[in-house]
Parts: structure tokens; sequence; C-alpha cells
């Protein structure tokens, strides 16, 4: 399973709004990703942004004007439209969304949406007041009942000065719409994915808490390649620093108690769960109302009483995986896990501190399966070992259909 964008023919359409920073900005990010961006500017559009910019940071061709001789879209019209993967124009004008819906073909850009057959994706950008037309919002309507994908705007400051709803999304929510896009016909298409992500966190008192060092963005990788590879995903997460994937049905909980019965709800027809969060094993027996106040003399007892084990009793999805994160004894306790848990994978991660796991990018991990294999992976992003481990879901998926 590799990068959704990986020489992918991705065609960028930019419209004349102030937001037209932000498409360098996407560009940038998607050659990054492996993408071979095709560039189109509307006349507007570069009153606000120069074509070179793109020029360089794509290093292709920019596109503005249908009937310029040198142009390959003055070549061959519908070259772009047919070789396209995805179109996504960010920003997109209320002009262009009425254009669109209206099916005229006067500019690059509108000719490339009618003439091709890849998914389009549109990231308006426009002034509140714009965005709740009547006009714009039945164009809006229009376009989706064709099939487009429309993400945003959001709610924020606008150029205008005020805050409303007519902000571009932001550009890393944005790649992950288009990630979701680009991966609707992959290995995992129409299967559902559950993941558990972050450390759950047990209150004492108002003020204090029990929990642990996990970021969750183990499971937030799982969550993004999961889509990424065309299934329809739900993250039950504790995690509280992190921002919510686009395109995943995020839902967030608090304690152990919570994510079991969000785990038990989510997973029943699901076709995996997979859990790395890392869950507390106990809460406190009695949680007081109020602080505890510092004592003078002796010093407070607290005492606990065992959470659910969400991974030995959610039994609801076709493939359950879980994860151990040990100091020692890795894969001896993790196979005793794995058996314990009635899982069929477990995902073994060495926590001590000398490895640096917890709110890392990358993740060292050692894979076993409940009929004997042992896969040792060298450390590597967290987004690729979640590939690995999908990758392995997906072969049990198949053996048992
Ligand atoms: C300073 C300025 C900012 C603008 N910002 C936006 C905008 O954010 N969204 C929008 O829909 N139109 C905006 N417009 C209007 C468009 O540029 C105008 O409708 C233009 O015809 C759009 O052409 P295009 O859709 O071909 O790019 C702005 C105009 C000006 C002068």
């Amino acid at each position: 399973m590799k990068s959704p964008f990986e020489n992918k023919n991705i065609v960028l359409g930019v419209t004349g709004s102030i937001a037209c920073y932000k498409a360098a900005d996407l560009c940038s990010k998607l050659v990054q990703l492996g993408a071979n961006v095709d560039v189109i500017l509307t006349e507007a559009a570069q009153k606000f942004i120069n074509p070179l910019t793109f020029k360089s940071i794509a290093h292709r061709p920019v596109i503005t004007n249908l009937y310029d001789p040198e142009s390959e879209i003055a070549m061959a019209h519908v070259a772009l439209a047919q070789r396209a993967d995805l179109v996504v124009i960010a920003p997109t004008t209320a002009n262009m969304i009425g254009k669109l819906a209206s099916g005229l073909a006067d500019d690059p850009i509108s000719l490339t949406v009618i003439a091709t057959s890849a998914p389009l994706v549109l990231a308006p950008a426009m002034d509140a007041n714009m965005f709740e037309a009547a006009i714009v919002q039945e164009n809006v309507l229009k376009l989706k009942k064709r099939g487009a994908t429309i993400v945003g705007p959001i709610t924020g400051r606008l150029a205008s000065g005020l805050t409303g709803t007519g902000r571009m999304i932001e550009v890393k929510e944005l790649i992950g719409h288009l990630s979701a896009e680009l991966g609707k016909n992959s290995q995992l298409a129409g299967r559902k994915i559950v993941v558990t992500a972050g450390g759950t966190i047990e209150s004492i008192d108002p003020v204090r808490i029990l929990t642990n060092r996990s970021s969750g963005k183990m499971g937030y990788a799982i969550a993004e390649a999961a889509r990424d590879n065309g299934a329809n995903t739900v993250l039950i997460t504790a995690a509280t620093q992190l921002s919510d994937p686009s395109a995943i049905e995020v839902i967030h909980v608090e304690n152990t108690e919570d994510m079991y019965k969000a785990v038990i709800k989510a997973s029943k027809n699901a076709d995996a769960l997979i859990m790395a969060a890392a869950v507390s094993d106990y809460k406190a027996r009695l949680k007081s109302p109020h602080k505890i106040k510092k004592g003078s003399s002796n010093s407070p007892y607290l005492e606990l009483e065992t959470n659910p084990d969400i991974l030995a009793e959610a039994n609801g999805a076709k493939v359950k995986v879980g994860f151990a994160a040990e100091t020692e004894d890795l894969l001896k306790n993790a196979r005793i896990k794995l058996d314990s848990k009635g899982a069929d994978l477990l995902v073994a991660n060495d926590v001590s501190s000398s490895n640096g796991v917890f709110g890392s990018d990358t993740n060292k991990v050692t894979i076993i399966g409940s009929c004997g294999f042992i896969e040792d992976l060298p450390r590597m992003s967290k987004y690729s070992v979640a590939q690995n481990i999908l990758h392995r879901v997906v072969e049990i998926l198949k053996n048992r259909s």
C-alpha cells in the first residue's frame, strides 16, 4: 500500500479569490506527496497570484489561457481532462461555482471539468454573505447532486475582517478529503474499519486525572491509512492534542468506560477493529465531586478498580487487532496478550523510554499473527506502520471471504 497521491495526475484549478495564496501551499504539498500537478489559473486568479509561483513548485507549465498556442490545452483542449485522476478547484469562487452548475466551458478550468470523468472536489472561498446567497446555495446543491465533493467553507475570520462561513478549508484538511477521494476504489472499499486512539483519562476529582503518555498519533495514522484505502472509517479517540482527520467519522471519548461503549456499538457490523488506544486498566473506585484537599499529616490513599477489558470483550468485528506496549519481554508478553484476548493480530511495540514512541511520528513494531507469523518491521513512519497493519488485515479478510 503506497501514498494515494503517488504518480497520480491531479488538475489544480485556482480561481480569483484572496485565498489563492493557499493554493500554492496545496500545490507544494501535493507535489511532495508524489502527485503530478497540472495547475490552471483563471484570469482573475492571476490578479492574486503569479503563475510563476506554481510553475516553480509543480515543475510543469501552468495554464493561464485557453487559446495560448504554446500551451498544452490549446493543442489538445481535453488532454488534461482525460489524464486527470482527480480535479480539485481551490479556492473556488462563487463565479466558478455558477459556471460549473450551468455547464459553461469558456475558460480552461470549466472546460476541463466538463470534459473529465475524474472526481471533482471544490473548496469554496468567499464572503459569508456570498456563500449564503440563495443562488450560490442552489448551485452548490446542483453540483453535489451531480457527484461533486464540496468541502468547506469553514467559519472563521474573512478577508473583510468579519467572522463568518466563507473561509477556504485548511490545506491539511483538504488533502485528507483528496486522499479519501483517490482511495475510494482501493483495497478496503466497502469495508468498515473501527480504530481507537489516544490515552484514556480517568478522573480522580474535578482537577486530577489518571492517564498515560499515548499521543494518539499511531491510531490517527491507522485511521487515515484506512480512509486512504477506501474504508468507511470510524475513529474513537481519547486524544486531546490532535485535530480531527478529514473524511473520517470521529467519536471523542474521555474514559475507558465511554470508549468501551463506543467500541461495542461501532464494531458490531465492522470488518475490522484496530485498538491502538492506550486504555487505562484502572480507575479511581470513588470519584470525589470536590477537589481533594492537601492533608496536613497522612498521604492520601487512592483505591483503584478495574476497567472493562475492551480488547477481550469487543468481538463484533470480523478481524480484531490489538496493540501491546511493553517495556520488557516484548514478544513473550505480546504472544500471551494475542492468545488471551482472542485477537487475530497483535502489534507489539517497545515503549521503554529509549525508544521514543510516545508523541513521535515514527514507530518500530513487530506484528504477530494468531496463525503463527512474526513480522519484525524496521523503524518507519506511523503511516507506513499503519499501511503494513492494514495489509495484514486485508489478507485476513480475503482469506475469510
Ligand atoms: C479583492 C477581491 C477579492 C475577491 N475575493 C473573492 C472571493 O474570495 N471569492 C469569490 O467568490 N470572489 C471573489 N472576488 C470576486 C472574483 O474575483 C470575481 O467574481 C471574478 O470574476 C472571479 O473569476 P473566476 O471565477 O474566473 O476566477 C474577489 C474580487 C476582488 C476584487
